[in-house]
């Protein structure tokens, strides 16, 4: 039935490694529940049959005492479905439990899943939206799971038992069983159709016209009032709210019967079918304690039936589930698996190369209009089609138009290599591409032409603790989590802890020192509530935080921009005291501080134009000369 989601399936029950046994237990739970509802009537016949023949001996002439009978069978119907109640309620705990562990190893999963194209690599305002409503609402598929599959697993269960039980006894009794359900059914459909026919489109259409009209009004108040066309639209607008008014209200009369009818439709054909079951079992000669037993299936059986009823409604949510998830999986890390390139573990390199390398930011249109496809799809699969459904299917027309654009060419044929213990420059105009070329090597995209290699192995064989543990970026917008301490904010990302020695050490020379001692709390002061930093000096904690993680790569993507001179040249010195085992690669607009760099590159048109020290560049004319020229000589 769902075999075209072997993904998001997959998934799905990846989200259970480590919690195999609760996800067994409930699987086993729903299986116990299903024959706890064939045994428990079992268990009432066998009492009720007991009884009755004690009253033989007691009184007699039992059969005649008709009443009693009655009253009897009632109390133990009661009796047990009290019983039922309390015993499912108990399963409800369990299932609750299961619940909540599943939907954390879920949660767990998905955010796993999203920082692969965490930090904006990917991310911008318009697809953010988009990925968050997918992520949101993916997560119902657990609750949805465990509605969707747990009760059919109960209910094949208990049918299966049912007709097992009853076959035994005698298969007559099954069919009159079978048949009074089938009623049931039909009436809960019919009273189904009427309750569709009596549901007024035309409230849609005249709210829909009020808007319209009370817009015109608002929009064209001058125009309307200066042509002497105001009291005439006022009308309008009248004449429709009152139309809209006495359609609510007639749609709400009828609204109160159809409930009433309906339930006094449904209510009186159950008693009326229990008592026709009763008596038809009865005369067949059936005892008393059967009879409990059979009116005790048809409430089961009854409820299975109004799942079957429901079951196309429940399937779609979860197909629709299923469908967002896979939209999902596509987004985060699709890409990687239709390569079907196998993931490797990379312990240290020396050598990063790119090789003629062409990218372009990913189509996220396609992904969009694919999700619209299935907007779409659905809307039109709805039984009524009204104006809002119109309206709706009006609106995806529009969007898709929008879609239609194309992502140019951002990187042509770069070709760059970094090589262990040196520091490297990349200067180029805004929207040349630098970021670009951080994201590729903190492998946030897998499709792009040429080669991207850790000394032999492609970022698209790495996985993702690769980079984790390896490359550590600072952004020109530092990243500083407000309300974790000072100190949780330096280690984050930090392998080794170091002693508090050492970090004062940094703070000091990075001038932060005497701020912090100020706080009674020290280190442990959280930023943003006990302590307040400025721009620049939160840029310093990210750079003692990269200096603390002590990683083989070092981007510095305007890492420094917020600094003053000072500080940055001090910043400079201590990061390049750690170059010995390291890559580090400055990307800025300033050119003081690319200067030192061993390296430069010059980026311009998707390409390197010019590469070499600061004293080679300015003898040729690159962007380098250019802003050299611009930001210091001049
Ligand atoms: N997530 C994205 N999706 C689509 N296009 C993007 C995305 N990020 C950047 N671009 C485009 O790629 C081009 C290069 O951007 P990039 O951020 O690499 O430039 P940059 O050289 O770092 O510029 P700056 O000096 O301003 O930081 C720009 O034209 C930008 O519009
Ligand atoms: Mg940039």
């Amino acid at each position: 039935m769902f075999t075209q989601y072997t993904r998001p399936l997959k998934f799905i029950f990846d989200s259970f490694k480590g919690h195999k046994k609760i996800f067994y237990i409930f699987i086993l739970g729903k299986i116990l529940e299903g024959i706890f509802y064939v045994v428990l009537p079992i268990f009432a016949k066998m009492e009720m049959d007991q009884m009755v023949e004690k009253n033989e001996q007691l009184f007699g002439f039992i059969y005649l005492d008709s009443f009693r009978i009655f009253l009897v069978i009632l109390c133990i119907i009661f009796g047990i479905r009290l019983l039922q109640k309390i015993l499912q309620s108990f399963i409800e705990f369990v299932e609750k439990f299961y619940l909540a562990l599943h939907q954390n190893a879920y949660a767990a999963l998905l955010y796993q899943r999203l920082r692969y194209i965490e930090f904006g690599a990917f991310l911008n305002a318009k697809n953010m939206k988009f990925i968050n409503e997918i992520l949101g609402k993916s997560d119902f598929v657990g609750e949805h799971m465990r509605m969707f599959i747990g009760d059919m697993i109960t209910h094949i269960f208990t049918i299966i038992g049912i007709l097992g039980v009853i076959s035994l006894i005698n298969p007559w009794i099954f069919v009159v069983l079978m048949a009074s359900a089938c009623i049931l059914y039909c009436i809960d459909l019919l009273r189904q159709k009427i309750a569709q026919k009596y549901q007024f489109e035309e409230d849609y259409v005249y709210a829909h016209k009020v808007f319209i009209v009370s817009q015109e009004i608002s929009k064209n108040m001058i125009h309307l009032i200066s042509s002497g066309g105001f009291g005439k639209v006022i009308d309008i607008y009248k004449k429709f709210n009152k139309e809209l008014q006495t359609n609510i209200q007639n749609r709400q009369k009828s609204e109160t019967f159809l409930s009433v009818f309906s339930f006094s439709v449904e209510n009186i054909t159950e008693i009326l079918v229990k008592l026709f079951i009763g008596y038809s079992i009865f005369f067949a000669g059936a005892s008393v304690g059967t009879m409990t037993m059979m009116l005790l299936y048809i409430s089961r059986i009854d409820q299975i039936l109004s799942f079957v009823r429901t079951f196309r409604f429940f399937r779609d949510r979860f197909s629709d589930d299923l469908k967002k998830l896979d939209l999902f999986l596509d987004l985060t890390d699709g890409q990687k698996r239709l390569s079907g390139e196998k993931i490797k573990s990379l312990k240290n390199f020396d050598t990063i190369s790119l090789e003629n390398v062409e990218f372009s930011y990913p189509k996220f249109a396609k992904y969009e209009l694919r999700y619209l496809k299935i907007i779409e799809e659905r809307i039109k699969s709805y039984s009524r089609i009204g104006s809002a459904e119109k309206n709706e299917l009006h609106a995806i027309e529009e969007a898709r138009k929008d879609l239609q654009e194309i992502s140019p060419k951002i990187l042509q044929g770069v070709d760059l290599i970094f090589e262990k213990g040196k520091s490297y420059g990349i200067v180029g105009k805004n929207g040349a591409g630098k970021t670009t070329i951080t994201s590729l090597l903190q492998g946030f995209f897998y499709r792009f032409q040429g080669k991207i290699l850790f000394d032999k192995t492609s970022v698209g064989n790495l996985d993702r603790s690769f980079f984790e543990k390896n490359i550590s970026v600072v952004s020109q917008t530092p990243y500083i989590i407000q309300g974790f301490s000072i100190r949780e904010n330096l280690l984050l990302g930090v392998e080794k802890t170091p002693n508090d020695q050492k970090i004062w050490e940094l703070l000091e020379k990075f001038h932060l020192d005497k701020k912090i001692k100020k706080h009674r709390q020290g280190l442990d002061a959280n930023i943003g509530y006990d302590n307040d930093f400025s721009g620049g000096e939160k840029q310093l904690l990210t750079l003692i935080r990269v200096i603390l993680q002590d990683k083989p790569l070092l981007i510095m993507d305007e890492g420094t921009n917020q600094l003053d001179a000072e500080n940055e040249l001090m910043v400079m010195n201590e990061l390049l005291k750690q170059q010995k085992d390291k890559i580090i690669i400055f990307i800025t607009h300033r050119m003081t501080t690319i200067k030192k760099a061993d390296v430069i590159y010059c980026l311009q048109d998707g390409k390197i134009e010019a590469s070499g020290r600061h004293d080679d560049l300015l003898k040729t004319e690159n962007v380098y000369h250019t802003f050299w020229d611009t930001q210091v000589v001049s």
